[in-house]
């Protein structure tokens, strides 16, 4: 891989340990990717937040980092609400992990708001065709599908090395040619809400890492978008897809339709809905907020709460800035007895691995929780979600088996 002079230097630790290190990570990842150079990225997004998935020795490695990020680089998910944190019953302890863990990014300059949707922050701002190293799966689907950036799906690690570099390693989504659709998607029923989530559980699955053109029936929403994102990245791995006449690449590309085919079709959807009557248990936990809410979405939970009160617990995730933007809205969802949570999630918290059974309105959410929460996980759409936690749902005699 070629190396400016300046590159080379840091790779002998003229510049210290902590960009020695930094760069080894790039370098190694660029000469197995086969990268011909470093590139200048935009920002970072850093996976790699929650005590409960980096432990002591991810703790112990931040924090020995020297040196400042030198793009823009935000985090991920945290394990708890940064401020709030007991609303959940997180232990002290975790608390005062999760704080350093945060603390030890916050010295290296990376701003500390925990999110898995910062493109919709302001002062975060993603363009088209921008270079950036982002990790967090959906965020990274979102911005390379949605607004045609480009990024791979970056370690944690790789991350925060490309921010304190400032650059990263050009392979994979970075080049034209890795973005051409290799297998056509046909979705042969109209689609609305929720159904996004379920058709990218479903699609993930048969798609794994390729990269994917949907011929739709309907066009979707940002949110529905970023819901078939975030599911396809976790039942699969796709980083990037591409919708005709929706997504802003696909008239750009120069590319014939792809040879291998799928259909998706309406029960295939159904059985991801059909979760709720084949589970033994009564959802005992109901979230939403996978990826973090929006403000339209926190408008509609709003909007279905207002004048109600719940008789289960439903967690609403989304990201601080946001809830600091729509105070209406927080006080009508926290009047029914719901809960608002920002920096953290349904999945990175171990407040769910208290519970057995979880009710999702996420196909990201449906396809980790059991393996990362060990609980029974049933999907729903946002009103039955709500429906769920207000107690109103019953399920009919002999539907468990
Ligand atoms: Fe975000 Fe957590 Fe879902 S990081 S995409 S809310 S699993």
């Amino acid at each position: 891989m070629y190396l400016t002079r300046e590159e080379e230097q840091i790779l002998n630790g003229e510049a210290g340990n902590t960009l020695r290190q930094a760069i080894e990570i790039l370098v190694t990842l660029g000469d197995i990717y086969g990268a011909e150079r470093l590139i200048p990225i935009k920002s970072a997004q850093i996976a790699g937040v929650s005590y409960k998935t980096i432990g002591d020795a991810g703790l112990e490695w931040i924090s020995d980092l020297q040196n400042k990020v030198k793009v823009p680089a935000i985090l991920n998910p945290a394990g708890m609400d940064l401020k709030d944190w007991d609303k959940l019953g997180i232990s002290p302890d975790f608390a005062e992990k999760q704080k350093s863990i945060v603390q030890a990014y916050e010295k290296l300059g990376v701003i500390c708001e925990c999110t898995c949707t910062p493109y919709t922050l302001e002062g975060f701002e993603v363009c088209y065709g921008d270079h950036l190293a982002w990790s967090e799966s959906s965020a990274v689907s979102y911005v390379n599908s949605v607004i045609g950036a480009r990024t791979n799906r970056e370690g944690g690690p790789s991350a925060l090395s490309a921010a304190l570099i400032g650059k990263t390693a050009n392979y994979g989504f970075h080049l034209d040619k890795n973005r051409i659709p290799e297998v056509s998607v046909d979705v042969e029923c109209p689609l609305q809400e929720s159904d996004y989530g379920a058709l990218g559980y479903v699609a993930g699955k048969i798609i794994q890492n390729k990269v994917p053109v949907f011929h739709l029936r309907c066009v979707p929403k940002a949110d529905e978008l970023k819901a078939l994102g975030a599911a396809m990245a976790a039942s699969g791995s796709v980083a990037i897809y591409h919708i005709e006449g929706v997504t802003p690449e696909i008239c750009r590309l120069d590319f014939k339709e792809p040879e291998e085919k799928i259909t998706i079709e309406r029960y295939q959807l159904d059985e991801i809905y059909e979760s709720r009557r084949k589970t033994c248990k009564e959802p005992e936990l109901i979230t939403i907020g996978c990826p973090h809410c929006s403000s339209a979405e926190l408008k509609r939970v709003a909007e279905l709460l207002v004048g109600k009160t719940v008789s289960k617990e439903l967690w609403i995730f989304t990201s601080r800035e946001i809830a600091k933007r729509y105070p209406d809205y927080i006080r009508i969802i926290e009047k029914s007895g719901a809960k608002v949570i920002c920096d953290t999630c349904m999945v990175v918290s171990p407040a769910t691995d208290s519970y057995s059974s979880v009710m999702v309105n996420s196909g990201k959410a449906f396809s980790y929780i059991p393996g990362m929460c060990s609980a029974e996980v049933v999907y729903g759409n946002m009103e039955d979600c709500i429906e769920e936690a207000l107690g109103r749902t019953e399920k009919k005699a002999g539907d468990s088996h």
